[in-house]
């Protein structure tokens, strides 16, 4: 693995943003994380919240890392321009919650979850729904190291299979098992009411619990 592969990009320093930082910082990667401002702006955010990390600008984060997670409120994301992540492997850690993000027509209706929509607004990024199952609590408290009792498992979603099983190993890295749930429209699974959602499983639970869902598209 070369050191490029162990820098990961950030876009959203709050709660599920810096909670990934400090995990990542904790596996060794060279973390840059980007707030809607400029980067004086999270700076005493990030040095108190995810010691190591970097705070800067959206683009450059997209300059740090080829594998970027998007963390920013899911009514925001069409702020970021469509050609923001090309070519990079953009982890949709995002969850939409009408109680938070409003009633977002294109979002409510997505037959196949709101990763597809995010996919068709950055059409040329690698798009993976992952990260975004636990509560930000739960992520920080409940990743152990490989092999150790009781590790939680958190799964992925692409239609990119490189893509896929490169985010498959930072789940592990950032201390889960991980579990590949298929493509990009099987990401629902991993939404609010799908099956997944917020639950603490094992990584056998998980899987088994993915092939259980009933088909919701
Ligand atoms: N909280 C959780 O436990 C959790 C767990 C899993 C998934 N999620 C999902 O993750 C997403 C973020 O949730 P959160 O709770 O971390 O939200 P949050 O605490 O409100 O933080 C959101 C961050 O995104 C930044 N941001 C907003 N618009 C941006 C833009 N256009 N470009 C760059 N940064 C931008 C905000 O910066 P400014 O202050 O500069 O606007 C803020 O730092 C949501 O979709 C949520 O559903 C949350």
């Amino acid at each position: 693995m070369s050191d490029r592969d162990l820098r990961l990009g950030i876009v959203g320093a709050g709660k599920i943003g810096t909670t990934i930082a400090r995990a990542a910082i904790a596996a060794g990667y060279d973390v840059a994380v980007s707030g809607s401002g400029p980067a004086a702006r999270i700076a005493l955010t990030v040095d108190v919240l995810a010691p190591g990390a970097r705070a800067t600008t959206t683009d450059a984060v997209v300059r740090h890392a080829d594998t970027i997670v998007l963390a920013v409120p899911t009514h925001r994301f069409r702020e970021l321009p469509h050609d923001q992540f090309d070519g990079k492997v953009l982890i949709d850690a995002m969850n939409y919650w009408e109680p938070i993000d409003g009633e977002d027509d294109e979002l409510a209706a997505a037959p196949h979850g709101s990763s597809v929509v995010v996919q068709a607004h950055f059409p040329a990024a690698r798009v993976v729904k992952s990260l975004n199952q636990l509560g930000y609590h739960d992520f920080e408290e409940r990743r152990r190291a490989p092999g150790a009792p009781h590790r939680v498992a958190i799964a992925a979603a692409s239609n990119d299979r490189q893509a896929l099983d490169e985010v498959l190993e930072l789940i592990d890295r950032l201390g889960f098992d991980a579990v590949d749930a298929g493509d990009l429209a099987a990401g629902i699974t991993l939404e609010p009411d799908g099956v997944a959602f917020g639950a603490a499983y094992s990584a056998d639970e998980l899987a088994s619990s993915l092939r259980l869902d009933p088909v919701r598209f």
